[in-house]
C-alpha cells in the first residue's frame, strides 16, 4: 500500500491521478492528516501495510517564509522527520520532493547531486533540512530534487502569466536567473516510474525536464503557445529586465540548473525537453478550453 501525503499540492494532485489511472493500492491525505502532529500521524499510518510513504506535501511560501521561519521547519523539517520515522518503523521506502533552493545558485554548470548544499533563505534551509533527517531516519529513501515547477493545480509561473497576458499590456520577466522548467506531471510520472521498479538505487536525484532557459525565455515561449493555442487573442509586449528590477523578500538562485544524468543513468528515468513538456501542456489547455 501506497501512501501519498500531500495529494491536494500541485504536484501531489498529478501523482494522486496517476496512482489511481494505474489502480495502483493507496491512500492519500493532505492536511487532513498533519505531519507536524506525531500522534495523528501515527494513528493514521499504523494500521497500514505500507511499501512506500510518498510526500508531495511541504511548507512551499518561499517569502513568507522569510518571516515565519518555525511554520516552515515545522512542516519542512519536523514533519519531514515524523514521516520517515513512519516510513521506517513500518519497513517502507520513502519517496521525497526536494528543491533547487537547497543550493545559492553560485555555481557555473549544471548542479550536481554531489554538490554542497548552500541555502541562502529560510525556505532553502528549512528544504535542506528535512533532507539531512531523512537521510538521518531512513536508509530506503529516494529524494528528488525539483525545480521551476508547473501544472494545472495551484498558483504557478505559468499560470501567472497566462493571467498577466490578459490583464496589461507590457509584462516584465526576468532574464538573468537560469533553471529549467519541470511539468508536474512529467515529475509525477517520474515518481511512479521510480516507486514501481523493485531494484532501486536509493539516494538523492535531480529531476526536471530537460534543457537550460531563462524565465524571460520561458514566459516568450509561454506566449508564443498561448497565441498558437488561441489562448490569447491580444497583444503584450514581453520585456526582459535584471533580478534587481524585481525585489523578493527571498533571495532567487542565479543558477538553478540541474543535472539530470544521475537519475537517467542511475534508474533510467526519461526526461523530456522543457519546450516539449510545455507545448503538451499548452495544449492541453486549449483542449480544455474548447470542451467547457
Ligand atoms: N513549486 C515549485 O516551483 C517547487 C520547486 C522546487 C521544489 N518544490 C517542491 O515540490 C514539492 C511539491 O510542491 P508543490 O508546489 O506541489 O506544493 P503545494 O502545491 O504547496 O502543495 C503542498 C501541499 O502540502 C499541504 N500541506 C502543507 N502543510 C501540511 C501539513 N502540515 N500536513 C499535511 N499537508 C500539508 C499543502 O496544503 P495547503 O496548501 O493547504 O497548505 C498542499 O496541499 C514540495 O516539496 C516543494 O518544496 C516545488
Amino acid at each position: 500500500m501506497i501512501w501519498l501525503v500531500g495529494n491536494r499540492g500541485m504536484l501531489g494532485t498529478e501523482v494522486y491521478r496517476r496512482l489511481q489511472a494505474a489502480k495502483l493500492e493507496h491512500v492519500a491525505t493532505d492536511l487532513d492528516v498533519d505531519i507536524t502532529d506525531r500522534q495523528a500521524l501515527s494513528a493514521f499510518s499504523d494500521p497500514l501495510d505500507l511499501s512506500w510513504i510518498v510526500n508531495c506535501s511541504a511548507y512551499t511560501a518561499v517569502d513568507r517564509a522569510e518571516d515565519e521561519p518555525e511554520q516552515a521547519f515545522r512542516i519542512n523539517a519536523e514533519g519531514v522527520r515524523n514521516l520517515a520515522g513512519a516510513a521506517c518503523q513500518q519497513g517502507a521506502r520513502f519517496l521525497h520532493i526536494s528543491t533547487d533552493y537547497v543550493f545559492d545558485g553560485r555555481k557555473e554548470g549544471a548542479y550536481l547531486e554531489t554538490d554542497t548544499p548552500n541555502p541562502s533563505g529560510i525556505y532553502g534551509r528549512s528544504k535542506l533540512k528535512g533532507e539531512l533527517n531523512i537521510r538521518e531516519s531512513i536508509d530506503s529513501h529516494v529524494i528528488l530534487r525539483t525545480a521551476w515547477l508547473y501544472g494545472p493545480a495551484g498558483n504557478n509561473f505559468v499560470r501567472t502569466m497566462l493571467r498577466l497576458f490578459q490583464e496589461r499590456d507590457e509584462v516584465k520577466v526576468v532574464a538573468d536567473q537560469w533553471g529549467s522548467p519541470t511539468l508536474a506531471g512529467d515529475l509525477a510520472d517520474a515518481i511512479l516510474w521510480i516507486i514501481t521498479r523493485d531494484a532501486l538505487q536509493f539516494g538523492t536525484y535531480h529531476f526536471t525536464n530537460e534543457g537550460r532557459t531563462n524565465w524571460f525565455e520561458f514566459a516568450s515561449l509561454i506566449l508564443e503557445l498561448a497565441r498558437k493555442h488561441h489562448l490569447l487573442e491580444r497583444e503584450v509586449r514581453l520585456l526582459p529586465i535584471q533580478t534587481e528590477q524585481y525585489p523578493t523578500k527571498a533571495l532567487r538562485p542565479a543558477n538553478s540548473y540541474l543535472s539530470k544524468e544521475k537519475i537517467k543513468t542511475a534508474l533510467g528515468v526519461p526526461v523530456r525537453p522543457w519546450q516539449e513538456a510545455l507545448e503538451s501542456f499548452m495544449n492541453s489547455l486549449a483542449v480544455h478550453q474548447k470542451e467547457s
